[in-house]
């Protein structure tokens, strides 16, 4: 295996490309104030509102919220993953990529645990790999399960042994116990350090992100037993409500996606796409998001929803519906397929190959006609009453959906069905509109991602000016700080400190991977409101002193409360006379 890429090296090579001129050879740009916009590539739209930044060397898209650096950039647009794309600029500029070495045979210099989470799941995926060749009984399940061998490579099966310390004992040397823990493939007993591995004797699925890397997994017993699934837990690397089981392998297998198919497990998208439907993906034992949906969204514009034909199929069906109204578009299409009841897509496709099941999909129902059938035979229109229910929970549904040509033919439908004016069935919709809109008056940094709070206020202001970061003089003070965050702020004054010419999505890029990263996306979407560096400097000096003052609450309300509880030592009577004088 190729080692890691250096840090150094993806510094260079950021500060060797412009995202501007790569972007503009793609997605041909124009100039709006200080930045540069185009529509969306990542979703449709008609007016723009892709914008990428020069000085941050950021792109970030209002409309569908797409963003990231020169390299996610690319690896989004042209479908490639991270090292692919390094490589790629790389050799545009004439280039060698440097690799770490890694020598396996010295293991004092072998640590690092710095080494990142995704690195870490990546090894233990062909690990896995590696332990269902030699584990016949395995290999024996999948070919009972009718895998053959491209699928398995493909989606990249393995096999967990069935030892109880299997991990640490391999992975021990280059990863703590904590690394370990903290992707969720360790469990720790109860009140002792001592761990154990999730999966034993399991088929496991690797779950990746979109972008290709290793978040978690899922493990299958072999033959009956419970739970049938293992899944890993949520992690600083793994969101359900956001992950979609085969999004990367369905964007790998097909230049242009047309459309996506949403089943229910694991074997559904692998049976699917060893028949060649390669466009399935599978929630992961969670009910259908929007998050889910609108990840869809920017990859296509039909969403096609399998469910069982039975009772938790149909419910399932209906919350989908729900979920999926507010995100509905002239532009955009939902469908639903139902299945006979006993079948999922794993037995229906082996029974009726891929032309068979691609007419199943073709005869699926629009989103609306399923929504107006269930509500029809839900309620008796033959009654005043029946239509009145009907009318009054359509209006309830009619209320997310955004006005469009969409919603213009519904209610038309609506008013042939019950001879209520559509223009009646509006204001009815109105009404209930006003009923349930949030107040915006909680609206805050980035579309109310993240509540804004003094530390990332001022993490938010040096993004947007680096040189801020000179305000401060001893950064490192601030770390005894007792301030949520505040050693993530210490740590950018650091690192700007020494280099100030760090953009914004170099910083990002340093960060890939770590629980800051998110975080920090969000910040640098922000803007300040002046561009004037007097007044940012002025805004940062605020938030410093609003900081410092925080601080010494905390500092003082700790004391205080000691010195109830238990009384203060000498040194700490004296800090609490400091911070009593200080306070006014
Ligand atoms: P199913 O029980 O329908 O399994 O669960 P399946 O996909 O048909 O699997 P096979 O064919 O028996 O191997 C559907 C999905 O629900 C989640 C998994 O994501 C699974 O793929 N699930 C199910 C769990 O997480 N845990 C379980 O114990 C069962
Ligand atoms: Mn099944």
């Amino acid at each position: 295996m190729a080692g890691h890429i250096p840090r150094a090296f993806i510094d260079e090579l950021l500060t060797r490309l412009d995202i501007v001129e790569v972007i503009h050879a793609r997605v041909p740009l124009k100039k709006a104030g200080r930045e540069y916009k185009a529509c969306c590539p990542f979703h449709t739209e008609k007016t723009p509102s892709f914008t990428v930044s020069r000085s941050k060397q950021f792109y970030y898209c209002f409309g569908c919220g797409e963003n990231g650096s020169v390299l996610s950039f690319l690896m989004e647009y042209e479908n490639l993953d991270f090292v692919e794309v390094v490589e790629s600029f790389a050799s545009d500029l004439g280039l060698e990529v440097p690799r770490e070495s890694q020598n396996h045979l010295n293991k004092s210099a072998q640590k690092k645990p710095h080494r990142d989470l995704y690195t870490l799941m990546e090894e233990v995926t062909e690990f896995y790999q590696l332990q269902l060749k030699s584990q016949p009984q395995a290999m024996e399940y999948l070919q009972q399960r009718n895998l053959d061998s491209s699928v398995i490579e493909q989606f990249q099966l393995g096999y967990a042994p069935e030892q109880w310390n299997r991990l640490e004992a391999q992975f021990s040397t280059a990863y703590s116990q904590a690394q370990l823990l903290e992707t969720g493939l360790l469990i720790q007993k109860e009140d002792t350090n001592n761990c154990y591995d999730r999966f034993r004797e399991r088929i496991t699925f690797p779950i990746r992100d979109k972008r290709g890397r290793v978040i978690g997994f899922g493990g299958r017993i072999m033959g009956n037993g419970q739970p049938k699934y293992l899944n890993s837990p949520e992690t600083s690397l793994f969101n359900k409500g956001a992950e979609l089981y085969g999004l990367y392998e369905a964007r790998k297998s097909t230049r242009k996606l047309q459309r996506l198919l949403v089943v229910e497990g694991y074997m559904d998208v692998i049976a699917l796409a060893q028949y060649k439907i390669s466009y399935a993906v599978a929630t992961l034992g969670t009910a259908t998001t929007s998050t889910h949906i609108q990840q869809m969204f920017r990859t296509v514009s039909e969403i096609i929803f399998c469910f069982d034909g039975d009772r938790a199929g149909r419910e399932a069906a209906w919350r989908a519906m729900e979920n999926a109204l507010a995100l509905l578009s002239d532009d955009k299409e939902i469908r639903f397929l139902f299945l006979p009841t006993g079948e999922d897509p794993d037995t229906q496709i082996r029974k009726i190959k891929k032309e068979g099941f691609e007419q199943l999909i073709d005869s699926a129902v629009t989103l609306t006609d399923y929504m107006l059938d269930i509500l029809q035979k839900k309620y008796n229109i033959s009654t005043r009453e029946g239509k009145a229910h009907l009318l009054n929970e359509s209006a309830q549904l009619l209320a997310k959906l955004p006005t469009g040509l969409l919603k213009v033919q519904l209610l038309n439908t609506l008013e042939k069905l019950t001879n209520v004016s559509a223009d009646i069935i509006e204001k009815h919709r109105t009404y209930t509109d006003r009923r349930i809109e949030p107040t915006h008056a909680t609206r805050s940094l980035s579309e109310g991602e993240v509540r804004l709070t003094p530390v990332r206020y001022a993490v938010a202001l040096l993004l947007n000016e680096p040189n801020l970061a000179e305000e401060v003089e001893n950064p490192e003070k601030m770390v005894l700080y007792p301030i949520k965050g505040i050693n993530f702020l210490v740590k950018l004054l650091e690192i700007f400190e020494d280099s100030p010419n760090l953009t914004a999505a170099s910083l990002i890029e340093r960060f890939r991977g770590s629980k800051y990263e998110a975080l920090l996306i969000i910040l640098t979407k922000w803007h300040p409101r002046h561009s004037d560096i007097q007044i940012l400097r002025q805004e940062f000096q605020d938030c410093l002193r609003h900081i410092r003052k925080m601080a010494h609450e905390n500092q003082l309300e700790s004391l205080l409360h000691k010195e109830r509880v238990q009384g203060l030592s000498p040194q700490e009577k004296n800090d609490l006379k400091i911070l009593l004088s200080e306070m006014h």
